[in-house]
């Protein structure tokens, strides 16, 4: 029998959820945007500056021995949480962006050329389309968009036949922040390996909602944000495999990067220093590996579970509102809903749902060319987190009837 998914454990564990705002309890929709933090990431934060603080890599004093090892505890247990292979195969980032910022320069300068393009989807976050606009235009490569469906699901077709000689890169996210849409990412890795092309995807919206392992996947490139997966603000992982981290140049220059620096040359450090130059944010890196503690404590796959009913559950309440219209409406969905509610803009359905303690996200959710798409200005979103109940679901339904009895 499976075990009872502990909500009011969890609950109590994130002390944000008891406060009220607008003079009502807290109803957390937002998570898609950034999660909550549990006491026990909170109290690593507290206990790094309180205990640690001190720079990691090159002191020989305790507290520099300290905050290292803290800092590569972290890194071995964010590669077991991904499941891969190396310690240095993680590469440790300020966020998704720094990630894919630092793949786009990198591997972009090494291995992509005039005439070459890159693929990526209709349904990507900015973070995925403007570093490779900014690389495309720096080389004279193309930027080629994979179409989806009304739906929001991935054409695959389409991509089987973009996917060609020229093709450097596939990078594509595994879950849509503005949709939901879960893309089948298994395929379209083989697909790309079939013709020799490497494949990143942006897990920001995947690593805290279903379980996945680098390997098995065979993925090149993964790419994701702390601060989406209950740790802190300020870091975040890019997963490479190391056969491409070895081929690819460093991305900044600076300290920690380097093994010999004269003013005539420099020699690079190895994996993974060498794509971290600088003091990273070291208490954010840390307690990264209390997020995921915390994570497996509850287990993905429980979570997942969890999830997936309170996601089925909330499309069938808030389908049940006149006027309701979802948007992103793929069969296989995580984390997110997005909504219109009648001809209402999505930010005064935001701000009545404010007044009434519940957080949504309203707008485009940095996808303009999903709105596009959609001949929309933008959505209301409710996501979700391991954290919230059919309670809060209820919470929604109510503040959208009131905005509908408002506004209409
Ligand atoms: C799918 C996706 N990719 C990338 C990002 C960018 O993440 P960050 O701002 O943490 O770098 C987000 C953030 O919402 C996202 O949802």
């Amino acid at each position: 029998m499976s075990k009872i998914y502990p909500i009011d454990r969890i609950r109590q564990d994130f002390p944000i959820l008891r406060r009220e705002v607008n003079g009502n309890p807290l109803i957390y929709l937002d998570n898609g945007a950034t999660t909550q933090k549990p006491q026990t990431v909170i109290d690593a934060i507290s206990g790094y500056y309180t205990g640690i603080n001190s720079n990691i890599h090159r002191g020989v004093h305790h507290l520099s021995q300290l905050a290292t090892d803290a800092y590569e505890v972290s890194r071995a247990k964010i590669r077991q949480f991904i499941g891969a292979a190396h310690n240095h195969e993680i590469i440790m980032t300020s966020g998704t962006t720094g990630g894919i910022n630092l793949v786009a320069h990198s591997y972009g300068n090494e291995f992509v050329h005039k005439g070459d393009e890159i693929l990526i989807s209709e349904m990507e976050h900015h973070s995925n389309i403007v570093p490779w606009q900014l690389l495309c235009a720096a080389k004279g490569a193309k930027l080629r968009v994979i179409p989806m469906d009304e739906r929001g699901v991935l054409d695959m077709e389409a991509y089987q036949l973009m996917l060609n000689k020229k093709t450097k890169l596939v990078a594509i996210t595994y879950v849509s922040n503005s949709l939901g849409t879960v893309n089948p990412v298994r395929g379209v890795i083989s697909k790309a390996h079939a013709m020799g092309v490497p494949v990143l995807l942006d897990a920001a919206q995947a690593v805290h909602h279903i379980a996945l392992n680098v390997q098995e996947l065979d993925v090149d490139f993964l790419v994701f944000s702390g601060h989406k997966m209950y740790g802190p603000t300020g870091v975040g992982v890019l997963y490479g495999k190391e056969n491409w981290l070895n081929a690819m140049p460093p991305y900044q220059g600076g300290g920690d990067m380097i093994k010999q620096v004269t003013f005539e040359k420099t020699t690079f450090n190895e994996l993974p220093f060498k794509f971290e130059a600088g003091t990273p944010n070291i208490e954010a890196g840390i307690c990264l590996g209390s997020a995921i503690d915390y994570i497996e404590s509850i287990g993905l796959d429980a979570i997942a579970a969890y999830e997936n009913d309170l996601m089925d559950y909330a499309t069938e309440r808030l389908l049940a509102i006149d006027g309701l219209r979802i948007i992103g409406t793929a069969p296989e969905k995580s984390g997110v809903i997005s909504f219109l509610l009648g001809d209402l803009h999505p930010y005064d359905v935001g701000v009545i749902c404010d007044q009434l303690g519940v957080a949504v996200r309203t707008g485009h959710h940095c996808t303009q060319p999903v709105m596009d798409k959609f001949g929309i200005p933008g959505t209301v979103r409710a996501s979700f987190a391991m954290y919230n109940t059919r309670e809060d679901v209820e919470a929604l339904v109510a503040a959208l009837q009131k905005a509908s009895q408002m506004l209409q």
